[in-house]
């Protein structure tokens, strides 16, 4: 199968020396491109700064920001049959970018944003993608519901729903332990490395079936 893979965090500028970003590793997403090469798949990454090798065998897209993880997806994801957004794309970005580094001058500084485009979001009515397609959920509170409400908002065939406000897995630790959100069932992955869930998910896309 041909799978596209998006991970990491993105970063949105704020001035030339300075951006917005978030705690994403990218460690899930890459274990999905890894396990999925490993199983004869073609994987195209595409992917946030991260401190991570690429994994061998894989076509690798590097980003930044989320409008170019965004036109990068637009432009890959229709020769797809499946695509896994395990990235952790920024909601808001700046709205004027500044030329100069910006000076300290005021007690405060208010910072206008706007909302990004939401790729996974787009990936069935803009970008109309047939394949079959996975979200992230990463939640604080009402894990399932949020993320039953994501799956069915964005047309996903299966939510990876995390609690990130547990500090023993999701972000930069090495495990995960998940709730599988199918549009008809969910399943519980227990606690467990984010290679066994990435090699769940494999799994789960090769079925291409809840
Ligand atoms: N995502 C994306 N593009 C964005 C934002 C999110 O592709 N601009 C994808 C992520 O890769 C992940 C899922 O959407 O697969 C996570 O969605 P999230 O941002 O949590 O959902 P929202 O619908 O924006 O809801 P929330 O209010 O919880 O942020």
């Amino acid at each position: 199968m041909n799978i596209l893979i998006t991970a990491g965090p993105t970063r949105e500028p704020l001035d030339p020396v300075r951006y917005l970003t978030n705690r994403s590793s990218g460690k899930m997403g890459y274990a999905i491109a890894g396990a999925a090469a490993h199983e004869g798949h073609r994987v195209l990454l595409i992917s946030g700064p991260t401190s991570l090798d690429v994994p061998d065998g894989i076509d690798f897209i590097p980003v930044e920001t989320a409008a170019e993880m965004y036109e990068a997806v637009a432009n890959h994801i229709g020769r797809m049959d499946a695509a896994v957004f395990a990235a952790a794309v920024a909601d808001y970005t700046p709205v004027h970018v500044a030329v100069d580094k910006i000076k300290k001058s005021g007690e405060t500084l208010t910072l206008e944003l706007v909302k990004t485009s939401d790729i996974l979001g787009s990936a069935r009515r803009e970008m109309r993608f047939g394949g079959f397609l996975v979200g992230f959920a990463a939640e604080t509170e009402n894990l399932e519901e949020n993320a039953r409400a994501k799956l069915e908002r964005k047309g996903c065939n299966l939510v990876v729903a995390n609690d990130v406000s547990r500090s023993d897995i999701g972000f930069d630790s090495e495990d995960n332990e998940a709730l599988l959100v199918f549009p008809d069932h969910t399943e519980a992955f227990a606690k467990a490395s984010k290679y066994e869930l990435a090699m769940r998910v494999v799994q789960l896309v090769e079925g291409g079936n809840s």
